[in-house]
């Protein structure tokens, strides 16, 4: 069990697809207590999530869920209040909530710009901001923030540029943080994933997806469970010399 009774906040688990339900699913297995969150989440989706590991490890788990718009700042704080008035603490972030649209730039209007920027920047900002206030009181945590593909090569195989942006603020944001709370004992860490399926790839075609996988040197689409080892390793004490790094779960594809 590498995450015992470590208290785990994971946004963007609504679905059974995500990489955060993967997340909260494999946190469970190895101990923590798991707190799901999304703009969706509510108790007939809580309860989807908790049947579904529950079925899965076929033991009962210690999960909750909150609803919360990640893009306004007092909701991430609220959520993060309500964590630890419920557990006392607050060990994890996984920051797994966010949107991709595929525009090409010159069709990318102001209003789609600032919603990208709320959502998948600004909102994992928030949420780091208001972990970290627990986080240097007990001078402890870690942060793992899922940034994207699109963030190195420039634009994404799905996600058009004003993603791959805000992607790019993600890395740098994890960075940052990784080099101002590290003497507190404080790890940041982003991951980069590439086509893993997800509700992210449902708007390609077959033969768009099939001319993608040729070009990965693995030769297929990643699993959420792939992912959320990477999520798993960077949340743990096996990452515990490891702040404001990169890990890139993508086949292959961006091998640099
Ligand atoms: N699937 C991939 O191939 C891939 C590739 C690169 C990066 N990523 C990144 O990984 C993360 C997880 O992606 P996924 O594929 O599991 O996507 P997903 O669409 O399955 O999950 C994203 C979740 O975020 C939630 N969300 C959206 N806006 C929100 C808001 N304002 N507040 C709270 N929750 C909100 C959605 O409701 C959804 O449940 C995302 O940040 C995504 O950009 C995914």
């Amino acid at each position: 069990m590498l995450l015992k009774d470590k208290v785990c906040v994971i946004t963007g688990a609504a679905s059974l697809r995500s990489i955060g339900y993967a997340t909260a699913e494999l946190f469970a297995e190895h101990g923590a207590k798991v707190v799901v969150v999304d703009v969706l989440m509510d108790d007939v989706i809580l309860a989807q999530i908790r049947s579904a590991i529950e079925t899965q490890l076929k033991r009962p788990i210690d999960v909750h869920g909150f609803r919360c718009d990640i893009s306004q700042a007092d909701d991430c704080e609220r959520l993060i209040q309500q964590v630890v008035a419920l557990h006392g603490t607050l060990d994890c972030l996984v920051n797994s909530a966010g949107i991709v649209r595929s525009q090409g730039l010159l069709e990318i209007q102001p209003k789609d710009l600032e919603l990208m920027f709320d959502i998948n920047l600004k909102g994992a900002f928030y949420l780091c901001q208001s972990a970290l206030r627990v986080f240097t009181e007990r001078r402890t945590g870690t942060i793992v923030n899922l940034a994207s593909l699109a963030a190195q090569r420039g634009g994404g195989l799905v996600g058009g540029s004003h993603y791959a942006a805000s992607k790019g603020g993600v890395l740098s944001l994890t960075r940052s943080i990784a080099r101002e709370f590290g003497h507190l004992g404080i790890r940041a860490n982003a991951i980069c994933p590439a086509m893993i399926q997800t509700p992210m790839l449902d708007g390609l075609s077959e033969e768009r997806l099939a001319g993608i996988i040729e070009g990965i040197p693995l030769k297929r689409t990643g699993t959420t469970r792939e992912t959320a080892g990477a999520c798993l390793f960077l949340a743990s004490d096996l990452s515990g010399f490891v702040t404001g790094a990169t890990i890139d779960v993508n086949g292959g594809t961006h091998i640099h």
